[in-house]
């Protein structure tokens, strides 16, 4: 306890200041309780009693005491910084700067999703949007509107999974399902945009089919359309072609089949020259030396008709891709459940940032 005038108490509690830089942590505490503790410190206390004193002594002793606060304060706070700093050293000591780092895996786009996104910018350069509509739909847009005869094998639930849900109310007709093709799409476009359409629409399709080496119950399509004025076969050719060259590289070959779908006259499928044997024959391409990556043809006046769009004014041209086995040609899989399975070293094989 410092006397009210003690001068030379405050010069002995000087004394104890150099000390404070050699404390550790806990005497350190210690020390600082019993010199500024706000209830017990001895300078707390000296301060305290600064006005009980004869008014000629108050502010010479009060200063005294301030200056002697300060300097603990100031001793106390440095040495808290010395012990801190010495705890960082000695945490930073015990790391291992000559471990090995950590393996981290680092993310990619799906095969697939790769080539969704090529092929959809091949087609923006082109002037397309990216359209999309639902995956539940109704079998006026997956079936009738497409010119589907009413008897059409695909619509039956053997092929086509039907959906035990109300219909709708306002959407056109009949029973709901998972969309078989993304087709309706080319409906849906048709319906909600003014002409001229020039669309490409990529979505999930879903059918009734076993998962084996060619085929999955789920799988990706991209669809594409365009209707205007004077539209003819040579647009869906230099248009087919032009995308295969950008795709698969510049002078890859294709070639044009006749084929038969209720929603194009006429019909044909696109093949590209095997890419990995390029039309000299292999396992691939089963001897054949092509490819077939998609069906196209011109849309049908039923089809143009059943959107309210004259057909006597307006022609156009659809196709329809799968991604799937587009990315499978590309990179030579022989077996689509590759890619639906997120197997880390299969991905890992063909990831890109
Ligand atoms: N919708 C057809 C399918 O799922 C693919 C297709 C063929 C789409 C020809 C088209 C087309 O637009 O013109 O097999």
């Amino acid at each position: 306890m410092i006397e009210p005038t003690g001068y030379r108490d405050l010069d002995e509690l000087l004394a104890r200041l150099d000390r404070v830089a050699g404390l550790d942590a806990d005497a350190l505490e210690a020390e600082h309780t019993s010199v500024l503790g706000r209830k017990a410190g001895v300078l707390t206390a000296a301060s305290k009693a600064i006005p009980s004193l004869p008014p000629e002594e108050r502010r010479a002793f009060g200063a005294a005491v301030n200056r002697v606060k300060q300097a603990f304060e100031e001793a106390f706070a440095a040495r808290r910084e010395a012990l801190a700093e010495a705890e960082r050293r000695r945490a930073f000591a015990a790391v291992d700067l000559t471990m090995p780092g950590r393996a981290r895996w680092v993310g990619g786009r799906h095969p697939v999703t790769v080539t969704v996104e090529e092929i959809s910018g091949i087609f923006r350069g082109l002037g397309f949007v990216v359209a999309v509509g639902p995956e539940a739909e109704t079998e006026w847009y997956n079936f009738h509107a497409l010119n589907f005869p009413a008897d059409h094998p695909a619509m039956d639930m053997h092929d086509t999974l039907y959906l035990d849900a109300p219909p709708v109310p306002g959407e056109r007709g009949g029973r709901q399902l998972l969309r078989t093709h993304t087709s309706p799409v080319q409906i849906r476009a048709l319906l909600s945009q003014p002409l001229p359409v020039r669309a490409i629409m990529p979505g999930m399709c879903y059918r009734n089919d076993p998962f084996d080496p060619s085929h999955a119950p789920a799988f990706l399509q991209i669809e594409g359309l365009a209707v205007d004025e004077g539209i003819s076969f040579v647009d869906l050719k230099a248009t087919l072609v032009h995308f295969a060259q950008a795709f698969f590289g510049g002078g890859t070959r294709t070639r044009f089949r006749p084929s038969f779908f209720p929603f194009t006259e006429p019909s044909a499928e696109m093949d590209v020259e095997c890419l990995l044997c390029h039309g000299a024959g292999c396992p691939a391409c089963k001897g054949t030396g092509w490819m077939e990556i998609l069906g196209c043809g011109m849309v049908h006046p039923r089809v143009l008709e059943n959107c309210d769009v004259d057909s006597e004014r307006y022609t156009g041209f659809a196709f329809g891709m799968g991604p799937a086995r587009i990315t499978m040609l590309r990179h030579g899989i022989t077996d689509i459940r590759h890619l639906y399975e997120g197997e880390m070293r299969f991905l890992g094989a063909l990831a890109t940032p």
